[in-house]
């Protein structure tokens, strides 16, 4: 279980479809936000972007009403009548990121508030190469790391780095009704085909590969791998459960609290969540040491103090390992009589062929309506015991959205200082 859109489908925030206008009520100035490549020989500042995915933005119809195109609980029925329609008469907006979005940058850092001053909930920013165009990062035989601040989100809450196989330029080029692309966000796909697009008539899920780096919280982590039988992105008809069938929504996942070690991740404990940086290193291990060779291993480290801690290693009975490899999540799903639906979509395999294309990365803050996080810190799912159940040391009462806005109403991630390189190229002194 991974990142749902239902934040999205339950704030009723317009949604994207096959597509629409650039409007320009406010003007869309994409954040900086410096990323480093990094080789044996050092690494080099790239002026990297972000942009806000298009769900959260205003939506609006033509001059001088701009009417709003989701009012809520439903479509406009006159701009929207249909989703062609809809797409010609209705403009994405600029988004004022800090102060209605919670989303600011600062050099290499960003900040994602989970209770932004606009009102809303949480956010979901894509990195970029340029204005135009989503970054596109190959990680076989590569090292991903970056420093994150994560003691500000509370059990139930998630602050999020991912990569997804969106297309780079967020659809543009291949729906004819799509002026927005990933200049305004659009495009977004993930292994739960989410079906927000589902409001204008019903249609699609968006369904794509999905690698989660981290979802996380200051008491639970998870990092997992959610492959598809099929490569890119593909739509699929909410009416045929089969199409919207094609990627592994559950995953191969691992959480070092859920694999037996319940002391190694969150405040205090070995890798400390505690306020200030933790640095988190994955690495993407092919079989061969080449970047086209197949992806046999996710491997995970991470810094705090100055110190570099190897990935706890599973004391589950059945299941070794510290790492993701189609040995370990066989002998998870067995463990956990779970059905195996990551080697059903091609386990391994399936991911290297998502890597080979290319990823895009997301960040985000979210909390979860349906399952309160429960999956990620908690006990998951409701009514059943045994091994793999319990994730997490939170209360299964924690995570209402409601109840974290009240107690938590200053809840923040900051990720910075994202490297990408060789292996082991990416993580050298200075610690955080
Ligand atoms: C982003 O960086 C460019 C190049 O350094 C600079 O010209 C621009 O003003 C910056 N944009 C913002 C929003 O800070
Ligand atoms: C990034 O944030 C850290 C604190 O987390 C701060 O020390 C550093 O100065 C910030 N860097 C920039 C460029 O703002
Ligand atoms: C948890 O992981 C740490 C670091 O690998 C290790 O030192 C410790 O013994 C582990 N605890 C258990 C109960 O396995």
């Amino acid at each position: 279980m991974t990142l749902t859109n239902l934040i999205v489908l339950l704030l009723a925030v317009a949604s994207v479809v096959q597509g629409q206008l650039r409007g320009a009520i406010s003007s869309e100035t994409h954040p900086n936000l410096s990323t480093s490549k990094c080789t044996s020989s050092g690494c080099t500042t790239q002026a990297s972007k972000i942009t806000l995915d298009a769900n959260w933005r205003w939506l609006h119809g033509p001059a001088p009403d701009y009417n709003n195109c989701f009012p809520g609980p439903g479509w406009d029925a006159t701009l929207c009548p249909d989703p062609v329609t809809c797409a010609k008469n209705c403009a994405l907006d600029g988004a004022n990121y800090a102060n209605t979005y919670g989303v600011s940058t600062s050099g290499s850092n960003l900040t994602l508030l989970l209770f932004p001053q606009g009102g809303g909930i949480g956010s979901r920013v894509y990195l970029m190469s340029d204005d135009q165009h989503y970054q596109l990062f190959k990680l076989k035989n590569q090292e991903l790391s970056f420093d994150v601040d994560i003691s500000g989100i509370p059990c139930g809450a998630n602050g999020a780095l991912y990569f997804t196989s969106m297309p780079t330029d967020g659809g543009q080029s291949a729906f004819v009704n799509n002026k927005a692309g990933a200049y305004m966000g659009t495009g977004y796909c993930d292994a739960q085909c989410p079906r927000d697009i589902k409001f204008i008539n019903g249609e699609y899920g968006s369904c794509c590969a999905e690698v989660d780096i981290w979802e996380s919280n200051a008491a639970a982590t998870a990092y997992t791998a959610h492959p598809c039988s099929m490569t890119g992105s593909s739509r699929c008809d909410s009416a045929s459960s089969t199409a919207c069938s094609v990627c592994d929504s559950s995953g191969c996942d691992f959480n070092p609290y859920r694999m037996g070690n319940t002391s190694f991740f969150g405040q205090g404990k070995t890798v400390s969540t505690s306020p200030g940086k933790l640095r988190v290193i994955t690495q993407f291990i092919t079989a061969d040491g080449t970047s086209t060779g197949a992806l046999s291993e996710i491997r995970r480290g991470y810094i705090r103090g100055g110190k570099v801690i190897t990935n706890a290693a599973s004391n589950i009975a059945g299941v070794s390992g510290n790492s993701l490899t189609d040995t370990y999540c066989s002998a998870e799903k067995k463990a956990f009589a779970e059905t195996d639906t990551f080697a059903a979509k091609g386990g391994m395999k399936s991911t290297s062929a998502a890597l080979e294309g290319g990823m895009v990365l997301t960040m985000s803050v979210w909390v979860d309506y349906s399952a309160h996080m429960r999956w990620l810190d908690s006990s998951y799912p409701d009514g059943k015991t045994g091994p793999g159940v319990v994730r997490g040391p939170c209360a299964t009462s924690t995570g209402d959205p409601a109840d974290l806005r009240s107690a938590y109403p200053n809840a923040q991630v900051q990720f910075s200082n994202i490297k990408v390189g060789d292996i082991g190229s990416t993580f050298g002194p200075p610690y955080p």
